[in-house]
């Protein structure tokens, strides 16, 4: 066997991909031999507390279930049983976080989400659900019953604040300890319930809806639509029946509606653009007392640069997207910017072909906080 990833129980990403991926269930023995937890309770609840992140405390009461969204001030005592909380974006705000969702590279970025960490007091859980997504669920504290199934009735209970199954069916059960993981693909109903208290953190996908992408890309269109003139009747003849839309006025709009057309590369723009857009409740930070840019080209050049954690960057054929803008570049330009964009850094010795263009555009970027100096 070629290639293969510890993290998947020692499968090729090929081949989990074409056994797994989608398709069936993976649980995985020690994915990561002895891991432990990248930020401690506190700092997670430290996280919660904060506006710029994404949180939620989950409480159950019998049959009831209660969802608070943060930022969370104040959590319940930890001795209380069965409430939990759930951190998004933990990728966005600690290195380690960010390393770790990165090993899981071998899906492209365009589809990774984030890291999310659940922090939940004994017995506590977000109840039987199903996810659109794929996840990968690693324990990294304490441990968690899980229950799964392949159930094909997804009924929810209605009037819950969250998604909870109405008739959930377990046929396999599995206890996590810390370092195994659980690989779940899309709709597939599970139940995680905390065996003492316990940390999860899950590896998150995005896959947007079409809908919402068709609505998105004729918003995008509207900004580059190009229809001149305007309507015009110099035949028109008096009419019997004045409410009555004119047959030539109908015929002449088809007729110039008909003639927006969206070209492969409008769709490749919109589609960057909108990958690489930051999720709301995103803001970075600009760099304080930035260098001048000749300055900053000889640190660069000394010390090399690396993407910051939040910034998103995509690349296809000659469009390069990051943080929701595009350009399009020549060859050479390109080489230097995909690598940055795969890599996330550049070192001294790659930053050698980056032209004079180039390392302006690193250099806003760096003021704005998208990029850093090593
Ligand atoms: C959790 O970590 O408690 C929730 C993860 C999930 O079920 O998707
Ligand atoms: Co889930």
């Amino acid at each position: 066997m070629k290639n293969t990833l510890a993290l998947l129980g020692g499968l090729s990403p090929t081949t989990f991909l074409r056994d797994y991926w989608h398709k069936k269930p993976l649980l995985i023995r020690q994915a990561i031999p002895g891991f432990t937890p990248l930020l401690s309770r506190q700092e997670l609840f430290d996280l919660a507390a904060r506006e710029d992140v994404e949180s939620r405390l989950i409480r159950q009461n019998g049959d009831d279930w209660r969802m608070d969204h943060g930022p969370l001030a104040k959590l319940p005592p930890l001795r209380e049983k069965e409430w939990t909380m759930l951190v998004q974006g933990v990728n966005l705000h600690d290195d380690a976080a960010d390393a770790l969702l990165r090993q899981f590279r071998f899906i492209p970025d365009a589809r990774l989400d984030d890291l999310m960490i659940s922090y939940a007091s004994d017995g506590g859980g977000v109840g039987p659900h199903f996810d659109s997504y794929d996840v990968f669920l690693l324990q990294a504290h304490g441990r968690r019953r899980w229950r799964i199934s392949a159930q094909q009735d997804l009924s929810l209970v209605d009037g819950m604040p969250l998604k909870i199954l109405k008739n959930f069916q377990s046929e396999q059960e599995f206890v996590l300890e810390p370092g195994d993981m659980l690989y779940l693909p899309p709709h597939y109903a599970h139940d995680g319930i905390a065996v003492g208290e316990c940390m999860t953190y899950s590896v998150g996908f995005r896959a947007p809806a079409f809908q919402e992408l068709g609505e998105a890309f004729l918003q995008f269109m509207a900004d580059s639509i190009d229809l001149p003139g305007r309507y015009a009747d110099p035949e028109l003849t008096p009419t019997r029946h004045p409410a009555e839309l004119p047959a030539p006025l109908l015929a002449r709009v088809t007729e110039e509606i008909n003639k927006m057309r969206f070209t492969d590369d409008d769709v490749t723009i919109f589609l960057g653009e909108y990958l690489s857009e930051p999720k709301a409740s995103v803001y970075f930070d600009p760099v304080d007392k930035p260098l001048t840019p000749a300055r900053f080209v000889q640190a660069a050049n000394k010390r090399g640069i690396k993407l910051s954690r939040k910034t998103q960057m995509l690349y296809r054929g000659k469009h390069v997207f990051i943080n929701g803008e595009s350009f399009a570049v020549g060859r050479a330009d390109k080489t230097v910017l995909s690598m940055l964009a795969d890599e996330r850094r550049l070192d001294k010795s790659a930053l050698q072909h980056a032209s004079e263009d180039v390392m302006e555009a690193f250099h806003n970027w760096y003021q704005d906080g998208w990029l850093e100096l090593f």
